[in-house]
């Protein structure tokens, strides 16, 4: 149960302020806190007072004006930092608006997400843009980066002005949703990159290498009949896309990946000194294409869930050091475009209320990383690779961004207790283990659970 519900009639302008009014002093007593340079734990408090963390240190005092919470049951990482996340406003708001996308990331333990741009309209041009950023504005309960698009529209016809947009609080370039098939567009974004330090976020997907796709190609394009995806589609992409990364420099950042040689020819290229990194999605580091012939096109998702090889080497790739960060890839959708037959359904999943639950239970629980780690790839990576300043550390001056969890907890996933639009998610009725049971953004409790 979740204490925080934002009433959706209050003020546009109000809704940061829905919990106690507005900013206020808060003491966290005795939490362990990830110490990411000497790589543990440390038992402090924080004082957070305004936007940041003013002081930690250990037994701190202050006075009643403070709102002190006791964490000594709790791990507290930096903010979570979600690189791919589907908020569908404007255009789609029937699935998702940038308000309930935002509190449920805020409930994920997400203080700051990229916003991917297969909107109507995409971000493709300063007006599109200034129109986002305000809306942004109204309606965030957290922090929120868009990703320009590569192309207009996402349309693959023609490239943005990529300097001018360069200009604006961007995160990067991508047509995500879409893969970008003109080579001189991915070599025009990857140049713009160098000096703009505004990297190609790519959906690496071939798609002459199928005609209906929806699924895995194999057992499961069988089961269903249909021609399937092979996982040339996206590690085609993903090596034409490196041999232009080598000819012209820049940042190459590869999104989702899925399959076991993407992950090989990804280390390759760090290992020749490329400016190339990558996230994964929960759901490709825990599940296999066999839960699609169980759960049909709930577990329909692009790219598709693969075999037990590629879900290993996904996780070997993570322990190595080749995988950057986890990302959610949340992609909510209304569930009459999910209860479809397979080939017509919409891919994607409802992943940010699920996303820490499901890495702990299975990175952590199973002994694949330590905790430490998979804080890393949830905050500091992220932070590190999109150069986001005063995030992704717990640091006096640093952003007042926390989120404290709870290793405890063992629930069920019921996506009627989402707060996001989409409930469409193939945990339905799973058990995992650890919980964020509060997520702190810019010095303001933006989620908290009840006790
Ligand atoms: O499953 C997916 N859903 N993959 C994508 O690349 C796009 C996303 C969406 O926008 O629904
Ligand atoms: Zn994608």
């Amino acid at each position: 149960m979740i204490v925080i519900r934002i009433s959706v009639s209050l003020a546009a302008n109000n809704v940061r302020d829905f919990l106690y009014g507005g900013t206020m002093k808060i003491l966290i007593k005795g939490g362990k806190l990830v110490d990411f340079q000497n790589n543990c734990f440390i038992i402090r408090d924080i004082l957070i007072d305004g936007k940041c963390i003013k002081k930690i240190d250990r037994n701190i005092r202050v006075q009643d004006d403070f709102k002190v919470i006791d964490a000594k049951d709790f791990y507290i990482s930096p903010g979570f930092i979600d690189a791919h996340v589907h908020l569908r406003e404007p255009g789609f708001e029937h699935k998702e608006t940038i308000y309930s996308g935002t509190r449920a990331c805020a409930k994920g333990g997400f203080t700051h997400v990229f916003s991917m741009p297969n909107t109507k309209p995409s971000p493709d041009s300063i007006e599109n843009l200034n129109d986002l950023f305000s809306r942004i504005n109204e309606s965030a309960a957290i922090k929120v980066t868009p990703v320009a698009s590569v192309t207009k529209g996402i349309s693959g016809e023609k490239v943005v002005d990529l300097k001018n947009l360069s200009k604006e609080n961007i995160i990067g370039f991508s047509d995500d949703g879409n893969p970008v098939n003109n080579i001189d567009y991915v070599y025009k974004t990857l140049l713009n990159s160098i000096d703009t330090r505004k990297p190609l976020i790519t959906h690496s997907e071939d798609k002459s290498c199928f005609e209906v796709g929806a699924v895995n190609r194999g057992k499961v394009s069988e089961y269903y009949n249909v021609d399937g995806i092979p996982n040339e589609a996206e590690f085609n992409m993903i090596q034409r896309d490196v041999d232009i990364l080598e000819q012209v420099g820049g940042h190459l950042h590869i999104c989702h990946v899925s399959s076991k040689e993407s992950i090989d020819i990804i280390r390759n290229a760090k290992l020749r000194g490329l400016n190339i990194t990558c996230e994964v999605t929960p759901h490709h580091l825990s599940l296999t294409e066999d839960i699609v012939i169980e759960k049909g096109a709930m577990a329909k998702v692009n790219p598709p869930l693969k075999t037990k090889d590629d879900v290993e080497r996904i996780i070997k790739g993570i322990q190595e050091g080749t995988v950057d960060m986890i990302a959610t890839d949340h992609a909510p959708h209304e569930i009459e475009s999910k209860n479809l037959p397979i080939d017509k359904a919409s891919y994607g999943f409802s992943g940010a209320e699920t996303a820490f639950s499901v890495a702990y239970t299975y990175l952590v629980k199973t002994r694949k990383i330590n905790l430490i780690e998979l804080f890393r790839l949830l905050s500091y990576n992220p932070s590190k690779v999109f150069n986001i300043e005063k995030e992704g550390i717990i640091k006096e001056g640093y952003f007042a961004n926390l989120t404290l969890i709870n290793l405890r907890k063992e629930y069920e996933v019921k996506s009627s207790e989402f707060v996001s639009k989409g409930k469409n998610t193939p945990y339905e009725g799973m058990k995992l283990n650890g919980k964020v049971i509060m997520t702190i953004y810019n010095g303001e409790i933006v989620f908290e659970e009840e006790k």
